[in-house]
């Protein structure tokens, strides 16, 4: 394939990814599913105009669009809150797809008609990373509501291993390179730029993500009840919250995902935690959360090579053998199901399965320079932007593999737990931890 074949197919099947989320009737696309989350009808549309802005129009506020200017501003995700959404005059959902499906029929012919240009196959890729990313919020959406399911169980998943929950491996302390750069990966997003030599101390990390059957032992030990465990701001929302345990747990055994009222799977890494209550987990559990320059190299470097991995297992594209990304499953695997797929240091699952928390906040890299839509990362980052966030690395089941990189960087803030975040231990060479 082309590189231009390549874009055109990873354009086909992100829309693709996009209707079946909302091949639905168009009271359940008007639907406020919860107030943190869109309709599903302002996603899809947004997703066109996005693709319009930045493909047909260059990303050029002044050249006139297919929407009236009015219309155009109800898709803009700074000028429109969440919550407010579904109270708009949003496109119905019929103009809402004509919509889409036109833009996307002009995009394909100007891929076509592209002279060679690296900046506009960036510009391509950050569009499919867009709409993908989109799909994502959607799936959590959808996860919200309340009512009859409107999508199955999930697609099947590989086994897990016995013995490997609440394992750690060493990282030994030393230079390695973070970040990467453009020659490298093409399609990286500019706060995964540029690539420069950090010096971490040695650390351990867990060999897999913290599991269900881990978590209900804190919840036991009455993990949510004790004041010790948990940061001020972390006890404090515990408190006003009213904290006791995941998103979606029943408290009965099962939990509910996607409409569906399920046994929790003890060996299945925990899902919609939030940074305080992974915080308060990592103190009960004698260990701490990486950082996400820790994360990053237990992902990543290979130490034998004294370069940066494309994946954690190499170079070769991830498949069903190596990671569970796409969205099919619905849910994370169970830990040791992708023994094929862990880095030089023998961390698993560092990609897809679940968001990792880490105690990172958002921060530019030395020499960040925004890219051309420069209001993806300036605006969160600490201390110039709107602060508040924490880093969570690795994608979930739900990222497409087309966009995930190991220099992949999510942020939220520390109270959110619709989103699919899970734990991942680490340990300080002088804190005791699991083998
Ligand atoms: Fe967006």
């Amino acid at each position: 394939m082309t590189p231009r074949d390549t874009l055109a197919d990873g354009l086909t099947r992100a829309r693709e990814r996009t209707l079946r989320l909302v091949d639905f009737d168009d009271g359940e696309l008007r639907r406020q599913y919860d107030p943190l989350m869109s309709p599903l009808v302002w996603d899809l549309a947004h997703i066109g105009q996005q693709e319009e802005f930045w493909l047909l129009r260059d990303g050029n506020a002044d050249r006139p669009g297919m929407l009236a200017p009015a219309v155009e501003r109800l898709y803009d995700a700074f000028v429109n809150s969440r919550a407010s959404r579904v109270d708009l005059p949003l496109l119905p959902p019929t103009d809402a797809r004509a919509y889409c499906e036109t833009v996307r029929n002009k995009v394909l012919d100007a891929l076509d008609a592209l002279p060679a240009d690296e900046s506009a196959d960036f510009r391509f890729a950050l569009v499919i990373s867009h709409e993908h990313q989109h799909d994502e919020t959607m799936l959590q959406a959808i996860n919200l509501r309340t009512g009859a399911p409107l999508l199955g169980p999930g697609a099947p998943l590989p086994p897990g291993r016995p013995g490997v929950a609440g394992t750690s491996v060493p990282v030994p302390g030393g230079p390695f390179v973070l970040g990467v750069d453009a020659v490298t990966e093409p399609h990286s997003l500019d706060n995964e730029r540029p690539a420069h030599v950090v010096d971490v101390p040695g650390f351990r990390i867990g060999r897999v993500p913290v599991t269900n059957g881990e978590w209900q032992q804190f919840v036991d030990d009455g993990g949510y009840d004790r004041r010790q465990w948990w940061s001020e701001p972390g006890w404090a929302h515990r408190q006003a919250a009213g904290l006791t345990a995941p998103q979606f747990w029943n408290g009965d055994g099962t939990r509910t995902r996607f409409g569906h009222v399920e046994e929790i799977r003890s060996d299945e890494p925990v899902q919609h935690v939030t940074f305080f209550e992974a915080e308060a987990y990592a103190a009960w559990a004698g260990a701490r959360l990486p950082s996400e320059i820790e994360w990053d190299k237990a992902c990543a470097w290979d130490p034998a090579a004294g370069q940066r991995r494309r994946y954690p297992w190499g170079s070769s594209a991830p498949t069903a053998h190596l990671a569970n990304l796409g969205g099919d499953a619905l849910r994370p695997a169970p830990v040791g199901a992708y023994p094929a797929g862990a880095s030089a240091y023998g961390a698993e699952q560092m990609l897809g399965d679940v968001w990792e928390w880490t105690t990172s906040p958002l921060r530019p890299w030395p020499g960040f320079t925004p890219m051309i839509y420069d209001r993806y990362s300036q605006p969160f980052f600490e201390g110039t932007g709107s602060g508040d966030y924490r880093v969570l690395r690795g994608g979930s089941w739900a990222v497409a593999p087309d966009i995930l990189r190991p220099s992949f960087r999510n942020w939220d803030h520390p109270i959110r737990r619709q989103i699919f975040s899970g734990v991942r231990l680490a340990w300080s060479e002088d804190q005791g931890s699991a083998a």
